[in-house]
């Protein structure tokens, strides 16, 4: 593995281990302390009160009842709501959210916040919010991706390009031998991490802490310090646990900005956490799609073109698009490509990142194009698929860093026996005469990374305690990047103090992208070998160590010791050498992101390929996924237990999205009509067996110092076309719209 940070520093041991988590003890005995679980003194409670229509105005409400309820302290509306300093219209940082903070009394999506109520009880504040007893102007709600145009756009949210052309794709159209064109949709989801939103705000003068779940401490602390106007070091953010984020965390909402300004206004701490219904509308979520896919093909399989144009809901009021035609780049070979988006402006709440945003939807459609393809040409799925393998990024030509797609084609075809699929569908019943069928995916997921920064210090007594406001959101993270900081630093873990989850510390970056390891553990390992090098040279200009002079050759961190490169007999313990030096501590700092030029000489991508079992009764269509084998390439894989839980829980994800999660809009009335868990579907242990996850061997020496990939996303990519394939392969059914249904099968 080449070091590109600092050849001197080799990875030790750590690395590798299926080290199990070190928040793990905490987390099922009950002490690890959650956002909610912080109670200040004098604390209120804050609730707010969600719009009950999708679309119009709130005439009025009661507040005088509201306030006169024993032990309601405060009822805030857009009428006596304190200014914010930043306009929440704004985008202040590039991952940012325009949204609804009591600004006017205009009604934009159902489950809006319209008002909050602060009270010494969370029982007084509900019943305050309850007083209240809106009354509205209800204007006819459009919450059917038919109920608007769609428009077309260059660049939204999160600077998304719209419209990506390669090669020619008329041409690629009319050079078909073959061809087809599909529609798809995908359901609106919504991000149900297990701990929902929740906020403890304090202020003291104007500097205010936030216990709360944030996937990225450093831009949380920007995007308040902004709506607040105070300087973004008078934020603190204290991120320790999260139950779960999944992208919807990584943004300032307005949920958490009335609860801040209401703890600005009282004077006191105030706790608000988002009842589930409550996470359906002001938090974000993966917004609705219909994708219109056409593929043309040689006579031998050849794709020609792929053409995919997706239509996407947003809100009236932002612009984030699901880019889920964005995934149709640089996976197959074709002659030409081409992704289109046009957006809905919908009385909806704004959509936004939730795990593999674009890829999940984009991917599901791809998948299912290419097996209907192959059934037109003939062809076995994965033979389609080795026939239109790219070698170079397709379009731009660049070489990917590295990718081990056909070895997790051979590999996951292999341990799930596709070889012995029969071609066409409706063949196989198991001993109880359950349908059964088998289909494929490719799963794949692009490699960003972010910034970060990490500061390391080594003591005398040969322990470190490493900092960087990382994030650990349920991935491992605190795991992860701890074994990377002691490899840094050639400790054994334990040696290692490891501080994050906080501001105040180095910008440990954002929990998201899949990236999260590559850039915090990239800042880490940078740290660490800062100390070192720091290390080696006291060593190396000192004629009482056994290294005296080796500076040159390098050395090898390792254990507490530092040997000598190419010559192991020579070395000396971290002790001594400190020990001889006056016993002082050596401080090192590292930070990581990727060089424009690195990105710009290659593709980076993680891959995989994913097969599916599904079993279907012939009479009621009830659907079981009853294997799922997948196989991810994604570079250096710094923890075993922790990526196979990763990839497991994005291949959950995959059946959850074929089969299970569904927000649905009444859309006469404009609201979901399953906003809780006992109505939004998620698959529970019933609904998943037989999970099977290979990592192949990987070894990219351009993605990152590290060369990982991450592990986070692409789980969910390959699984949900695997799936949708499953199910036609059993049936003869091509169902085009997710999640599959027994209704759809009858
Ligand atoms: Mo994620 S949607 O990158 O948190």
């Amino acid at each position: 593995m080449p070091d590109t940070l600092d050849p001197h520093v080799r990875f030790g041991s750590n690395s590798g281990q299926p080290v199990t988590r070190r928040d793990g003890l905490a987390k099922v005995t009950g002490t690890a302390t959650f956002a909610a679980d912080n109670t200040p003194d004098n604390m209120l409670y804050a609730v707010f009160v969600p719009a009950a229509i999708a679309r119009g105005r709130v005439t009025g409400l009661d507040t005088e009842a509201a306030a006169a309820h024993p032990g309601v302290t405060h009822v805030l509306t857009p009428q006596n709501r304190p200014p914010l300093q930043g306009d929440p219209s704004d985008k202040p940082t590039m991952f940012s959210f325009r949204f609804e903070a009591l600004q006017d009394d205009s009604v934009r999506y159902a489950g809006q916040p319209i008002a909050l109520v602060v009270a010494e009880t969370l029982e007084a504040a509900n019943e305050g919010a309850r007083l209240l007893n809106p009354k509205y102007e209800r204007l006819t709600p459009r919450t059917d991706i038919d109920d608007a145009e769609p428009y077309a756009f260059e660049a939204a949210g999160f600077g998304l390009p719209a419209n990506t052309v390669h090669g020619n794709p008329e041409a690629g159209h009319a050079s078909a031998a073959q061809a087809i064109d599909v529609t798809y949709e995908t359901a609106p989801q919504y991000h149900n991490a297990m701990e929902t939103h929740a906020v403890v705000a304090k202020w003291e003068g104007d500097h205010l802490t936030l216990d709360m779940p944030s996937q990225a401490i450093s831009m949380s602390c920007a995007g308040f310090a902004y709506y607040f106007g105070i300087p973004a070091e008078n934020v603190t953010v204290r991120s320790p646990y999260l139950g779960g984020g999944f992208g919807s965390k990584a943004i300032p909402t307005g949920p958490y900005v009335l609860a801040i300004l209401a703890a600005r206004m009282t004077g006191r701490p105030v706790k608000m956490m988002l009842t589930r219904q409550q996470m359906f509308g002001p938090v974000g979520h993966r917004g609705q799609t219909r994708q219109r896919l056409r593929l043309g093909a040689d006579d031998t399989g050849r794709l020609t073109v792929i053409d995919h144009e997706g239509i996407a809901a947003t809100s009236t009021f932002d612009d984030f698009v699901e880019p889920a035609a964005n995934a149709s780049q640089g996976i197959y070979a074709a002659g030409a490509l081409r992704s289109t988006h046009r957006a809905v402006k919908l009385d909806i709440g704004t959509p936004g990142p939730m795990r593999a945003p674009g890829e999940a939807s984009g991917s599901a459609v791809l998948e299912c194009a290419l097996d209907e393809l192959a059934e037109k040409l003939g062809l076995d799925p994965l033979e389609l698929r080795l026939k239109n393998y790219a070698e170079t990024e397709p379009g731009t030509g660049k070489p990917y860093s590295s990718k081990a797609l056909r070895e997790c084609y051979a590999q996951g075809a292999e341990r799930f026996g596709w070889n012995s699929r029969p071609r066409a569908p409706g063949q196989m019943r198991d001993e109880d005469g359950l349908l059964v069928g088998w289909g494929m995916g490719t799963a794949f997921f692009p490699c960003p990374m972010f910034m970060a920064e990490a500061n390391a210090t080594l003591r005398a007594d040969s322990t470190a305690v490493v900092e960087t406001s990382a994030v650990d959101m349920g991935q491992g993270a605190w795991t992860a990047l701890a074994q990377i900081a002691a490899d840094s630093l050639g400790l054994p873990l334990d040696k290692v103090d490891f501080q994050a989850g906080r501001s105040g510390l180095p910008d440990g970056g954002v929990a998201g992208g899949s990236g999260h390891t590559a850039t915090a553990g990239g800042a880490l390992h940078a740290a660490g070998g800062d100390v070192i090098r720091q290390l080696g040279e006291i060593a190396a200009a000192d004629p009482d160590s056994p290294l005296y002079g080796a500076g040159n050759a390098g050395f090898v961190a390792r254990d507490g010791r530092l040997y000598v490169a190419g010559d192991e007999s020579r070395s000396e313990a971290y002790t001594d050498i400190l020990a001889r030096s006056g016993g002082a501590e050596i401080a090192g700092n590292g930070s990581a992101s990727r060089a424009p030029e690195t990105a710009e000489q290659h593709a980076m991508n993680a891959h995989g390929a994913v097969f599916a079992e599904v079993k279907i009764d012939p009479d009621l269509c009830q659907m079981r996924v009853t294997r799922l084998v997948g196989a991810f390439a994604a570079g250096r894989i710094i923890n075993p237990r922790l990526a196979e839980s990763q990839l497991f829980g994005g291949m959950i994800w995959g059946i959850s999205f074929a089969l299970h999660e569904e927000a649905r809009h009444d859309h006469k009335r404009g609201h979901i009509v399953n906003a809780d868990l006992a109505g939004y579907h998620v698959p529970v242990n019933a609904d998943v067996s037989g999970l099977d996850v290979i990592t192949v061997h990987e070894e990219d020496p351009y993605v990152n110092a590290l060369g990982i990939k991450g592990v986070g996303e692409i789980g969910i990519t390959g699984t949900v076309g695997a799936i949708g394939n499953a199910i036609w392969h059993a049936t003869g059914k091509r169902v085009r719209r997710f999640p599959i249904r027994i209704e759809d099968l009858l």
